[in-house]
This record gives C-alpha cells, structure tokens and sequence, in this order.
C-alpha cells in the first residue's frame, strides 16, 4: 500500500456525512466539516503509560505548561467565592475577588510553602489565610498582613503576594496554566472557538457531576472513549462502526457517530456479531433511539421523528422554539478532544464532558470527572453545581441513580482498563493503532511528545 492510501480506507455503509446530508433540519457548517491526516502506523510505546519516570516528566513538561479546565464559572458566582483545582502535585486557588474580577494563583504559602487551601473544591472566604504563621492575603491575591512585621523588612507586597497562575474563561469554563507566560487559550482551542459559536456551553449547568477513580494510567482512561471501535465488542452496540474521526491540529480532534440510523453492513467485517438485527424498519430504530413506539408514516425516518421530539422536549424545557436546532446536534454522539484531557459533546441528547487527570503522582490510576451539563434559559440565574460523587475503583457507576442507563455503558467502558493496564506491563511490545478509527490517540501522543521534547 502506497504511503498516499494509508487511513483512507472506511466502514461500508453510509457515512456520517451521507446521514446529515439528508437530515430534516440541516447540520452547521461544523458538522460538516471533515479533516483526516494520516499520521504514521509505528506502535507506540507502553512504558508511555506505566514507567513513573515518564509519568513526572509529563508533569513538569506538560501538566505544568498545558491549559487545563479547573471549574465552571457557576462555581464561583460571587465575590469571594473560590474553587480549589488541584493536579498532580499542583495545586491552584481560583478567586473572584471583590469586583468580580477572576484571579488564579498557587495554592501555596509565600512564607514557608504551606499548603493554603486544603482540599479540591468550592469555597468562600474574605480572603486567605495561611494555617502556619497567619500571613493573609486579599481575594485578588495582595498580600494583607503577617504577623510580627517587624521581622520582615525583606518582605513587600510586590515580592510575596500569592503566585499568580494564568486563567481564562471558554465556554463557561474556567481554564489555567500554570505557566503564566504560555500562548493565549484561544490558541490551544484552535477550531473549537469557531466551532462552539454554533454550540454555547456557557449557557448550560452541571446537572450531574461523577468523580471516579479508574485503574489505569490517564491517557489509557481516556483514550477508552476516543474511539467508538471498541462499541461492538465492550457494548455490543452496532452503532458506531462508521464514526467519523477528525484531526483537526495539535490540540483538537473529533468524532461524530450517528443515532437514529442503522447501518448493518458495517458490521460486516466484525465476527461474532450474530446478535446483530440484519434489517430494522424505521419503526424499531425510533423505539431503540429514543424509546417512542408509533408507526411512522410512508417517508418518515426514525432520525427526523426522533429528532423532532428531542427538539420540543428542549423548547418545553427552555420556553423557546428550537426550531432551528439541526437533527444532528440533537441526536448524534459529537465529541470534541481539546489536548491533553477534556472532552465536550455539544449535542442535546448526548451532553457530557469529561476529564481525566493523573492521580497524583500515581501511574496506575487516574481521576475521571465526568459532567453532564443541561441547556439552561438564557438570562436565568443558575442553580448552585452539584457536589460531585465520588466512586472509588471498584465502585460502580450503576451506583448513581442520576446516570440512569448510562451507568452500565460507563461500567462497560471502564470495565477493561485494570486489564489493559497490567497487560501493558507484560506485553512485550508496543501499542497497535488503527490508521483511521485511533488516530485521534496517535495525535494526542504526538503533541505530548512535542511538550516533552521542548
Ligand atoms: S508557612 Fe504560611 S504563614 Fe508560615
Ligand atoms: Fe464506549
């Protein structure tokens, strides 16, 4: 196979593309919008994911120069109000001070190095003092007052206010660097600022928040939910065989797979997926996509009704017309990537993010976040976030009644890590990617190196 035809070959079967072209209410510009590189077929490495050598470089190279979300803006609404966002060792305190302004500096005391601010989370306070010797500090960081000044003529304002970490607001997310002289946000963002224009998370609230430790390394936790070629066999779900992977620069990568179509032929190639249906009618695929029973009417699809009734479910919810909310957003499972670790689904029916962080300075474990955020009226105060549940490792999602259905996908989806994390340790040899269905995880390993190389 010449150089120029490896990772153009597809599933058989219509394509995302195919199905939007033919929506009732027409996908944005976003949607249609395809971008595929192929980006080399070498294994990659597994001591990437299981050597505590790797794992600290990553943190000192990358953790501490990445743009990272901490919290949503809800979770600071008001003067004082602080969140706590911690990551590997680092630890950071978003404040908004008194009028309003958000400032993000080190968790740490500019005296003797103390630890501020305890543990991740909300908080609220007129300003911060340190537990050791009392020094305290304004809400935007100033240093207030320490004790016995006399003994400190070496200390200003200018030389010991609290360590100030960059931050900037996308989407109703809070976002920070610890590297104060790293390029703008909007650079990481790269087509997600264009692209979310048609998406406004801003105006969405946590409506559940599950914080679960996984047994694997980070990037093995997340590159779990990266590809949707493992839904035949950890799902049996004949959905997503012919997703659509985008690469869209150093930073951000998508897939869009379909709900609300069938598509049996791009599981010819799957063995053992006998318990596929050969041929649904439009009728079983609507009962499957969103549980409605009806027959449907000569020329009527499943995902034009489906999608209707996505759509005055939401204008109930909002009290606006959502008329002109294409099929696809509210159907289609959407996924952005923004490096190195958070995902955003646009669509309506399939809203989540997610994050994954090292554990500390674990290599075997991580911490997943997982959100789901709910259109909220544009102009209405939101309610306060949700406390998230926490779920230990050998807990499992099915334990958190808000998740509903979902708590057995997510069971499935990080059902196989512990086993994918100790095979790694005895493999022998390296990662095998597909040119095409895993190449969103080859882009996120070459932009690391990029970090680690610098
Ligand atoms: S270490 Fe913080 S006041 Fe001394
Ligand atoms: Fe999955």
């Amino acid at each position: 196979m010449s150089e120029t035809e490896k990772g153009q070959a597809r599933a058989a079967g219509r394509s995302v593309h195919d199905v939007l072209a033919t929506d009732a209410v027409p996908a944005p510009p976003p949607l249609l919008a395809s971008a595929y590189d192929f980006l080399g077929d070498a294994d990659l490495d597994a001591q990437r994911y299981t050597d505590p050598g790797f794992a600290a470089k990553e943190m000192t190279k990358m953790w501490a120069k990445t743009w990272q979300w901490a919290c949503r803006e809800e979770h600071i609404p008001e003067a004082g109000d602080r969140y706590v966002y911690d990551i590997g060792p680092y630890s950071v305190i978003i404040s908004r001070d008194d009028t309003g302004v958000l400032h993000a500096f080190r968790n740490s005391c500019t005296h003797r190095g103390t630890r501020l601010i305890g543990s991740e989370g909300t908080g609220f306070g007129t300003g911060i003092t340190c537990p050791f010797h009392g020094w305290s500090w304004h809400c935007d960081g100033t240093l207030e007052q320490i004790p016995a000044k006399w003994d400190f003529p070496h200390v200003q304002p200018q030389t010991h206010d609290l360590r100030p970490v960059a931050c900037a607001v996308w989407g109703g997310f809070i976002f920070i660097n610890l590297d104060t002289a790293a390029t703008p946000l909007s650079d990481q963002l790269e087509v997600m600022s264009e692209h979310f224009e048609h998406f406004p998370l801003d105006t969405r609230r946590i409506k559940v928040h599950v914080q679960k430790r996984l047994p694997a390394n980070w990037k093995a936790a997340q590159e779990a939910f990266l590809e949707a070629y493992h839904n035949v066999e950890t799902h049996h779900s004949p959905n997503g065989a012919n997703t659509q992977y985008d690469i869209f620069g150093r930073f951000v990568t998508r897939f869009i797979h379909n709900t609300g179509t069938y598509s049996p032929e791009s599981l010819n190639d799957y063995p053992g997926t006998e318990w596929r249906d050969p041929v649904l009618t439009e009728a079983e695929i609507l009962a499957r996509t969103v549980g409605v029973t009806r027959e449907l009417e000569a020329g009527e699809t499943a995902r034009a009704v489906a999608a209707e009734d996505g759509r005055s479910r939401l204008a109930n919810a909002l009290g606006e017309s959502q008329a002109d909310l294409s099929d696809s957003q509210i159907l289609d499972s959407i996924e952005y990537h923004l490096f190195p670790n958070m995902f955003f689904f646009p669509g309506i029916n399939i809203p989540m993010v997610y994050r994954f962080r090292p554990d500390g300075d674990q290599v075997d474990t991580c911490l997943f976040d997982l959100l789901i955020l709910e259109p909220w009226p544009v102009g209405q105060a939101k309610p306060f976030p949700p406390e998230p549940v926490f779920l230990d490792v050998n807990q499992s999602y099915t334990d958190v009644p808000e998740l509903g259905w979902l708590g057995r996908v997510y069971d499935e989806d990080t059902g196989n890590l512990a086993l994918q994390q100790q095979g790694l340790k005895s493999a022998g040899k390296g990662l095998t990617l597909g040119n095409y269905q895993e190449a969103r995880i080859r882009r996120i390993h070459q932009t690391l190196d990029e970090f680690l190389k610098a």
